[in-house]
């Protein structure tokens, strides 16, 4: 598997990072990841563009521009001959002796991506899959896309303890997203979702499927829900890069609706279908 390392494309066994890296020490960075369908890579622009204002958030300047990234990103796709799957980039603030502070001179900050093949999850598409609600007890600027995700990984790790696909975040009674996705609700024919605020991050995915939502007559309301009225739901769904339009079944294991995906679920997770490559 070829790597793209500070610079250069390299197999994976010859990278070398610095110990000292501030994404090792702090999760001191920012990523992305972009899905490939058919050898090309989907809404490359938004999830760049997302990259850069991760980047500018936490003070970091990306020494590429973002044509040089999409460019780095088809590569990979190509050298590595992936057609379904995803590409990941990271960018840490890279290397300096381990102090909290920016150090200066400021320290180079590290481009790091690679391609892996990944097919879609084709039977929970059609199936739906079951979400346990979490606390969220992340920090306040989750709109950042930031490597540090010990609260992402906590919360999925214990839905996935409990057998469930995600973790429907929650602080206190409002809703907020999921530990790698955008949730979603259906009442009376109207599309709920979190605005897009510090309490989330603004999915790309997301952004589609409001967009879908429009093209297909589906109102939408960005206000916030309480978990209570996540369980009186008609349907839910869940969205990202890798999970698409998820239709979601049960949460703590009591059903949504009927217990099946929705109607309107399956009109978005179709419309989304129709624009993939
Ligand atoms: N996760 N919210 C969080 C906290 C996320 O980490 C993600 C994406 C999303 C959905 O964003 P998008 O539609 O742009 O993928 C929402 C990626 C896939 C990950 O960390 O693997």
């Amino acid at each position: 598997t070829i790597y793209f390392v500070d610079g250069l494309f390299m197999e994976k066994e010859e990278v070398t990072i610095s110990i000292d890296d501030r994404g090792y020490y702090f999760g001191d960075g920012v990523y992305e990841v972009m899905k490939v369908y058919d050898g090309e890579l989907f809404t490359s622009v938004e999830h760049l563009s997302r990259l850069f204002q991760s980047a500018a958030k936490i003070k970091m300047t990306i020494p590429y521009t973002e044509t040089q990234l999409v460019d780095i990103a088809k590569e990979l796709v190509k050298v590595n001959s992936i057609k379904t799957g995803h590409v990941y980039i990271q960018v840490t603030r890279g290397a300096a002796p381990r102090q909290h502070h920016f150090c200066e001179p400021a320290t180079t900050p590290i481009v790091t991506a690679y391609a892996i093949q990944n097919p879609r999850p084709e039977s929970k598409l059609q199936q739906g899959v079951g979400i346990k609600s979490v606390e969220d007890v992340r920090w306040l600027r989750c709109d950042i896309k930031s490597l540090n995700l010990l609260g992402n990984v906590l919360a999925k790790e214990e839905a996935h303890e409990n057998g469930c696909f995600e973790a429907l975040l929650h602080r206190g009674e409002t809703v907020t997203e999921g530990s790698s996705s955008n949730m979603f609700g259906v009442k009376d024919g109207t599309v709920y979702s979190h605005p897009a605020d510090t309490l989330i991050l603004n999915g790309i995915t997301r952004q589609v499927v409001l967009d879908l939502c429009k093209d297909n007559g589906i109102p939408v309301k960005e206000i916030a829900f309480t978990l209570e009225e996540a369980f009186e739901m008609d349907e839910f769904f869940l969205t990202s890069t890798t999970s698409e339009v998820m239709p979601v079944t049960t949460i703590d294991n009591r059903p949504v609706g009927t217990g099946v995906p929705g109607p309107i679920t399956l009109t978005l997770q179709q419309a989304f279908i129709s624009k993939i490559p």
